[in-house]
């Protein structure tokens, strides 16, 4: 490895093969997925592993997805039921992050998990985070290759700036398609809103109102993981963020979205899809800005409207 961290090498063959070395010393690789980037180790070592939580900053309580090829393969890590195959043959590889119980000659590394009884296990789409996982042969623990609390990386300049020297390498592969990270869902739950909305999951349900953990507050005190990485305070900037805005006011950058222009637009045409793709960017960028402050236009509480408003709920709560 080059001694100035880190290494950003576009995707390619060589760049899968300098990941796949730097894994298999025990490093961590920063590598895109479909949702966001992320930052990937051998979930079967736990030195490993330690290194993405010590990059990242992240609090042990938290534990990490962990992305493999396949069905078969997460068959061998995670305890499948009917209802869970189903999703993941209909959804797989995809945005969907399946919360299932662990095996226990699964071989995953305990700080992976961070001591539950259940993984957080999916196949990914991407091509770069593909490729890296038939190269090393290994399950792939990886969390959002962002400073814990940070706003996600949807391009490798994003994992630069917040990661930066504590990495070894950033595959880039530009901007990820899809912007958000992926939907969890435990049994029929979903844990936390993403780009598989509610409706396509469990089209047959009839159902209330949506509750997503914006709606229900900060989390009690750490320790005990429910849904973890769900904390109040998250993909924070370091300035402070106003929702449902109409205008910007003296000081503030404002994020628009259809009929609110903004200083940008997350979608000028109102289009919800384009705009989970645009919003960690434009987040990144209202924080480079030299307004003091971040507004953001309402946007519609459906579809994938729900996972931006609970990312947007996250990056305005006060930390
Ligand atoms: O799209 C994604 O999911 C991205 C890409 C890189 O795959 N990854 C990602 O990972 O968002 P991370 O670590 O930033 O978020 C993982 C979430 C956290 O909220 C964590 O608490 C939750 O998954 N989680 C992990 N294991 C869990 C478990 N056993 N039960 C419940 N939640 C779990
Ligand atoms: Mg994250």
């Amino acid at each position: 490895m080059s001694p100035t961290n880190p290494q950003i090498l576009p995707y390619g063959e060589a760049a899968i093969a300098d990941a796949a070395r730097v894994i298999a010393d025990g490093g961590c690789v920063a590598v895109p997925t479909e949702t966001v980037y992320g930052l990937a180790a051998d979930a079967t070592e736990s030195r490993a592993v330690a290194g993405i939580y010590a990059a990242k900053g992240r609090p042990s309580f938290n534990p990490l997805i962990v992305h493999v090829l396949d069905l078969a393969a997460a068959e061998r890590i995670a305890v499948f039921d009917a209802d869970a195959r189903a999703l993941a043959g209909r959804f797989w590889p995809g945005p969907l992050t399946l919360v299932l119980p662990l095996r226990a000659d699964a071989g995953i590394a305990a700080l992976v998990t961070a001591g539950l009884s259940t993984i957080a296990i999916r196949v990914p789409a991407h091509r770069a985070m593909r490729a890296l996982l038939a190269a090393t042969g290994k399950p792939l623990a990886a969390p959002s290759a962002n400073a814990s609390g940070g706003i996600s990386a949807t391009r490798a300049e994003h994992v630069v700036a917040s990661l930066g020297d504590r990495i070894p390498l950033v595959i880039d592969d530009g901007a990820t398609p899809g912007g958000i990270e992926s939907t969890i869902v435990r049994g029929r739950e979903v844990l936390r809103p993403g780009p598989l909305t509610e409706e396509e999951l469990f089209p047959d349900e009839g159902r209330g109102p949506v509750t997503t953990f914006s709606d229900t507050g900060p989390r009690p005190s750490p320790g005990i993981v429910e849904a973890p990485g769900q904390l109040a305070s998250h993909y924070a900037p370091s300035k402070p963020v106003r929702l449902n805005a109409t205008m910007a006011g003296e000081e503030e950058w404002l994020i628009g979205f259809g009929a609110v222009a903004g200083d940008e637009s997350l979608s000028l045409t109102g289009d919800l899809t384009e705009a989970a793709a645009n919003l960690f960017d434009a987040l990144h960028r209202a924080d480079a800005a030299p307004a003091t402050a971040i507004a953001v236009a309402p946007i519609p509480n459906t579809g994938i409207g729900i996972a931006i408003n609970d990312r947007l709920a996250r990056a305005a709560h006060p930390r």
